[in-house]
């Protein structure tokens, strides 16, 4: 038997009504705030992402699906989609237009991570980039769409976590002081850190060793090494939040897994998912545009993981059971009745009225075991009574209630 490689699953029935519901509530809610949706191909060259989500990260060491095509070209399959809406924006002169440019997507995305509970490797992200505006109102209406995105969804339970990375400046010194610290506690750091001790110190703040997280919580703090430019706007996103009630903790050891942040990143948590507990993160990246051949264009942004959304939703019971059980089961008996009964159905959906029929001329007995587990709303047996007097009994299944009704009344029934 073969099966679905590790970490991918099948989204199938009820689950798949939830998925439904889910993205509908993403893409409104995008339109509502003002963002088109983009789409961008499922793999792109490897270059792109280890530019764009940065050489020193766990996703480009070792968590990306790459592949070289037929004519020898790396090639890999999205772990993430800002990178590729960057590339997107550039290679179609996005910027041309009026700014700012705000996109979202629904996107599969692809990590070689290992897999546990909210833990895949192909998953779904719904994401937004924002484009063009530098002002604590772009930091503020991403982070609002976020929060919207939950409240919506029906989650209580939330915090946003806020943290601020600096800018380059600020960088520059807090690398300083990070890397004089981290070089005293080298010893007790794991042999992966020590190694990104050297190569990009903020990594370590990151990394979920216990012995390196006793150490990270000692560490000094970027926030206490921002420049009056950074403080300034990071105090200014806090105040827009404040005016828009969200509440939001202040979280100094945030610094994403990705590397093109700058300025404001934030984390949306949820205290009902245990280990994987980020349903949403995401932040600036005011260099990356530039760093990948544009004009220099600051930019913000998030993604959330569907598959961890749903699972919240699922562990505070605000998954919705979704009603796609047919209105009406068409049963019959004999050939004339199947022909008027197919006539019927195809009428109805053509009204588009959820109506099932048999597809096997079975007994009537079993067609009506068939229309109630179903759960069909009503039911119907045509035969050769109900042909010759133009009218047939239409059972409401839960009560059992019947009504004599033409076949023109029962398409009125259920159409008007
Ligand atoms: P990220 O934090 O790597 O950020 O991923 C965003 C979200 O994707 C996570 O919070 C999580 O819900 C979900 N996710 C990540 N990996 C997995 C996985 N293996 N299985 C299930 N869900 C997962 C980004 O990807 C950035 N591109 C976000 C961003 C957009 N920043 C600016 N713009």
């Amino acid at each position: 038997m073969i099966r679905a490689p590790k970490g991918t699953k099948d989204i199938i029935g009820e689950e798949s009504s939830q998925w439904q519901w889910i993205e509908q509530i993403l893409r409104n809610l995008g339109k509502d705030f003002g963002y088109q949706e983009i789409r961008t191909p499922m793999f792109e060259q490897t270059e792109l992402f280890a530019r764009g989500v940065g050489e020193t990260t766990d996703i480009v060491q070792k968590e990306m699906y790459t592949f070289e095509d037929k004519k020898n070209r790396s090639m890999t399959l999205k772990p993430e989609g800002t990178a590729g809406a960057v590339r997107a924006y550039l290679e179609n002169k996005l910027y041309a237009d009026t700014q700012p440019t705000k996109l979202y997507y629904l996107t599969p995305a692809f990590r070689y991570e290992k897999p546990q509970a909210g833990r895949f490797r192909q998953f779904h992200q719904f994401g937004v980039e924002l484009f063009g505006s530098a002002h604590p109102m772009a930091d503020a209406e991403v982070i609002s769409l976020g929060y919207q995105m939950l409240e919506r969804c029906g989650l209580r339970n939330i915090e946003v976590h806020i943290n601020s990375l600096g800018d380059r400046e600020s960088r520059a010194e807090y690398h300083q002081v990070l890397s004089a610290f981290l070089e005293e506690h080298q010893q007790s750091l794991c042999p992966t850190c020590q190694q990104r001790m050297i190569r990009n110190p903020l990594r370590v703040l990151d990394c979920k060793e216990d012995s390196c997280q006793t150490i990270v919580r000692q560490a000094p703090k970027l926030l206490d090494y921002l420049n009056e430019a950074d403080r300034q706007h990071f105090e200014a996103v806090l105040d827009l939040l404040n005016q828009l009630a969200i509440p939001y903790k202040i979280n100094p050891w945030i610094v994403r897994g990705l590397d093109y942040y700058s300025r404001t990143v934030f984390e949306f948590i949820s205290q009902d998912i245990g280990a994987q507990s980020t349903i949403c993160g995401g932040g600036r990246y005011d260099h990356l545009i530039e760093e990948m051949g544009g004009n220099s264009t600051p930019a913000i942004g998030f993604a959330a993981g569907i598959e961890r959304l749903l699972m919240v939703l699922g562990n505070t019971g605000c998954l919705p059971v979704v009603a796609n059980q047919p209105r009406l089961y068409i049963g019959y008996r004999g050939d004339r009745a199947m022909q008027q009964a197919l006539r019927l159905t195809h009428q109805l959906r053509q009204a588009h009225v959820r109506v099932v029929t048999d597809l096997f001329a079975k007994s009537v007995k079993a067609q009506m075991k068939y229309a109630n587990r179903i759960q069909a709303d009503y039911a119907i047996i045509i035969g050769d009574d109900e042909l010759q007097q133009g009218q047939v009994s239409l059972k409401e299944m839960t009560t059992g209630e019947t009504q004599e009704l033409t076949f023109d009344q029962l398409v009125a029934f259920f159409t008007s």
